[in-house]
C-alpha cells in the first residue's frame, strides 16, 4: 500500500542519491585525462605492422591504432631530431624557438654546450603543469642542459615543466658503441689527414723561421698554429662524442657514465611504470612522455629480443620498442586508467635510409631523415587513443602535423593556448573524433635547416593535397640518399618549383606541367601564404650559432670527479641482472 508518511523520507534518500550522483559526475568531470606520449627515434613509416609492414611484429603499437585513430598523413616539421621535437613540445614551428640553423649542424651535439630549447618557450609540459598534472620525461631529450652559467640546466627538461627526469639529455650516437665507431667522421674520413696535414705544415715553418730568422715567416708560423689549436679541438670534440656525451641523467644528477644501452629498454620502462605506481595514489593526473632512445643507431637490445625479428638488430630494436609501449599500455589497463589516458604514438622524422639494414623503411615515400623536404625524412607513423572520446579504428586521411599536439594537450587539460605568440599546431579533436573530415592546416611549411624546402597546400575541398618543392637534396645518381645524410648547404634550388599531388603521386616522382592553369593556381596561393608564413617569424637568437652549439670545457659535466677524471658511475638502482 502506498504510505504517504514515507514520501518524504523517500525524498530525502532521492535527494540524496541525486546529489551524490552530482557530486559524482562532478567528480569524474574534473578528473582531468592522463596524457602518455611516446616518441620513437628515427621510426620509418613502414616499420610497424599497423603501416603494413608484414614481417615486423608491433603488436601493441597495432592495439593502440585498432583501439584509436590511425594517421595516414602525419608530418613532422623537420627530418632530424632537435628541430622536430621542439616544434612537438611547443606547437611551434621551430625557427620561432631559434632551432633552425644556418649551418650544417643541425642538431644538439653536444650536453657540454650552451644552446638548447629557450625557457622562454612553452612546452605542453608547462600546459599541464599550470592544470595541477605531474609530468615525466623518460628517455631522450635532445634540447640542451645549460645556457647562461655551467650548471644553471636552463634548458633541461625540468626547467620545461617535466618534474621528473631519467634519461639521455643529448642522443645516442653510433660512437656509444665504445668499439672505435664514428658518427662525424665516418661522414669526414679525411678529417684527421687533414689534421695530420696542418700539424706537418706548422711544424716545417717552425724550422724554416727558426733557420732563417724571418719573423714574417715565424708569425706566419703562429697563425697556422692557432688555426691547429681550432682544427685540433674539432677533432677532439667530434672524436670523442662517446666519452663526451655518453651518459644517463635522473634529474639533475648523473646517475651513469658511460651509458650502457643494453637493457636501456628494460630501464626506461621501469622508470615509466614507477611512475604511473606513484601517481596513481595521487589525486593530480599524469602527463608521462616515453622518449625512446630506439630506433636510432647504435642499435644495442636486451638479451630477450637479441635475435627476435626478421629484420636483424634493427628489426630487435623495433620489436622490444613494441614490447615497452606494451608495458605502459598494461599498467594503464592494469590501474583502471586506460578509458581516460589519451596516448599518442609518433616518431620523430623518417628512417634513416643511408644506414641500409640498419636503418628503416619509409615505405613508398622517398628520401628519409635528415633529406629535408622529400616525404620519406617527414612523413611518420601517428597514432591517438583516447577511448573516452575517440573512435575506436579510424584512419585519418587528412594532413595532420606533429605539432598539433600542443593544442589537444591543452584542450585534454582544460587550459587555453598561450595567447602572447603564434601557435602553429592546430585543433584536430573533431577530425580525430570523426565530426570532420577536412583538417584545420591549408598550409604546412617543410624546412631544411633554415632553408624553405617545400610547402604543402591542402585546398578545403578534399581529395587534394598540393605540395610545392623548390629545393631537392643533391642525391647520388639514380638514388633518393646521399652519402651518410643530406646537408641543407647541399640543397638543389628547383627553379620552377616542383608541383606534386602528393595522394595520388605520393613517391613524388610525377610532377605536374608547370606550364598549365594548374600550377600557376597553386603556385600563385603557395607564394602568397609563404609571405604570410614569413612575415609571421620575428627575429630570434639562433641556438645553434657556433657559439650556441660548440663543446665548452666548462659545461662539461663529469658525474665523480672533475673532468676529465672520474667520469665513470654507475647507477645502483639497476644493479639487478634482469637489465640487461
Ligand atoms: C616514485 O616515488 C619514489 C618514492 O617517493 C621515488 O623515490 C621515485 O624516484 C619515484 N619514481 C618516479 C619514476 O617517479
Ligand atoms: C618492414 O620493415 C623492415 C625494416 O625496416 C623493412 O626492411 C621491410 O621492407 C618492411 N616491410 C614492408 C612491407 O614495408
Ligand atoms: C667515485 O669515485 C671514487 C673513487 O675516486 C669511488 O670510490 C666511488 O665509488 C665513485 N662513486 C661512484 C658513484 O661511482
Amino acid at each position: 500500500m502506498f504510505n504517504i508518511s514515507n514520501m518524504p523520507m523517500f525524498n530525502n534518500i532521492a535527494r540524496g542519491v541525486l546529489i551524490l550522483c552530482i557530486f559524482k559526475q562532478a567528480l569524474s568531470a574534473e578528473r582531468k585525462p592522463n596524457i602518455v606520449v611516446f616518441i620513437a627515434d628515427d621510426l620509418g613509416y613502414a616499420d610497424l605492422g599497423c603501416y603494413g609492414n608484414n614481417t615486423l611484429k608491433t603488436p601493441h603499437i597495432d592495439s593502440l591504432a585498432r583501439d584509436g585513430v590511425r594517421l595516414t598523413h602525419h608530418v613532422a616539421t623537420a627530418s632530424v631530431c632537435t628541430p622536430s621535437r621542439a616544434a612537438l613540445l611547443t606547437g611551434r614551428h621551430q625557427m620561432r624557438s631559434g632551432l633552425a640553423p644556418s649551418t650544417n649542424i643541425r642538431i644538439n651535439f653536444w650536453v657540454g654546450s650552451r644552446g638548447g630549447l629557450p625557457p622562454s618557450e612553452i612546452t605542453f609540459a608547462e600546459l599541464t603543469e599550470q592544470a595541477g598534472y605531474r609530468n615525466a620525461l623518460i628517455g631522450k631529450w635532445h634540447l640542451g642542459n645549460h645556457r647562461d652559467r655551467p650548471g644553471d640546466h636552463a634548458h633541461h627538461p625540468l626547467s620545461q615543466g617535466f618534474h621528473y627526469f631519467y634519461g639521455l639529455l643529448g642522443t645516442n650516437f653510433d660512437d656509444f658503441a665504445n668499439d672505435g665507431s664514428k658518427v662525424v667522421l665516418k661522414q669526414r674520413p679525411y678529417f684527421n689527414i687533414q689534421i695530420l696535414a696542418s700539424w706537418l705544415s706548422i711544424v716545417a715553418c717552425l724550422i724554416y723561421a727558426y733557420r732563417a730568422k724571418y719573423i714574417g715567416v715565424f708569425l706566419f708560423a703562429v697563425l697556422v698554429f692557432s688555426l691547429t689549436a681550432i682544427c685540433w679541438y674539432l677533432y677532439y670534440i667530434m672524436n670523442n662524442l662517446y666519452f663526451l656525451n655518453s651518459m644517463l641523467h635522473r634529474n639533475h644528477d648523473i646517475v651513469e657514465q658511460p651509458a650502457e644501452l643494453v637493457g636501456l629498454s628494460k630501464r626506461l620502462v621501469h622508470e615509466g611504470l614507477e611512475f604511473i605506481t606513484n601517481s596513481s595514489g595521487a589525486d593530480s593526473p599524469f602527463l608521462l612522455v616515453m622518449s625512446f632512445v630506439h630506433v636510432h643507431t647504435v642499435l644495442r637490445v636486451s638479451r630477450d629480443w637479441d635475435g627476435s625479428s626478421a629484420h636483424g638488430i634493427f628489426g630487435d630494436a623495433v620489436q622490444e620498442m613494441d614490447w615497452s609501449v606494451g608495458q605502459i599500455l598494461d599498467a594503464l589497463d592494469s590501474s583502471g586508467q586506460r578509458d581516460n589516458t589519451l596516448v599518442y604514438f609518433t616518431s620523430d622524422h623518417g628512417a634513416h635510409k643511408e644506414l641500409g639494414v640498419h636503418g628503416g623503411c619509409n615505405g613508398v615515400f622517398k628520401g628519409g631523415k635528415s633529406h629535408g623536404a622529400p616525404e620519406g625524412g617527414i612523413r611518420v607513423p601517428g597514432i591517438f587513443r583516447w577511448p573516452a572520446v575517440l573512435p575506436a579504428g579510424r584512419t585519418v586521411d587528412a594532413p595532420v602535423s606533429l605539432m598539433d599536439l600542443f593544442p589537444l594537450v591543452a584542450k585534454a587539460a582544460g587550459i587555453s593556448l598561450p595567447d602572447d605568440r603564434a601557435i602553429d599546431g592546430r585543433d584536430v579533436l573533431p577530425l580525430l573524433k570523426g565530426d570532420t573530415d577536412v583538417t584545420p592546416h591549408e598550409f604546412m611549411f617543410h624546412y631544411c635547416g633554415s632553408i624553405l624546402a617545400a610547402v604543402r597546400y591542402i585546398p578545403k575541398t578534399g581529395g587534394r593535397v598540393w605540395k610545392q618543392v623548390s629545393h631537392m637534396p643533391n642525391y647520388l645518381p639514380g638514388t633518393d640518399v646521399c652519402k651518410f645524410g643530406c646537408r641543407c648547404s647541399d640543397l638543389i634550388l628547383q627553379d620552377p618549383p616542383l608541383i606534386y599531388e602528393v595522394i595520388s603521386d605520393p613517391s613524388e616522382s610525377h610532377p605536374i606541367d608547370s606550364q598549365s592553369v594548374e600550377y600557376a593556381d597553386i603556385s600563385k596561393k603557395v607564394e602568397a601564404a609563404i609571405k604570410v608564413h614569413e612575415a609571421s617569424l620575428e627575429p630570434v637568437e639562433s641556438m645553434f650559432s657556433y657559439t650556441n652549439v660548440l663543446w665548452r670545457y666548462t659545461y662539461q659535466e663529469c658525474c665523480n670527479g672533475t673532468f676529465p677524471f672520474y667520469c665513470q658511475c654507475s647507477d645502483s638502482k639497476y644493479s639487478n641482472k634482469f637489465y640487461v
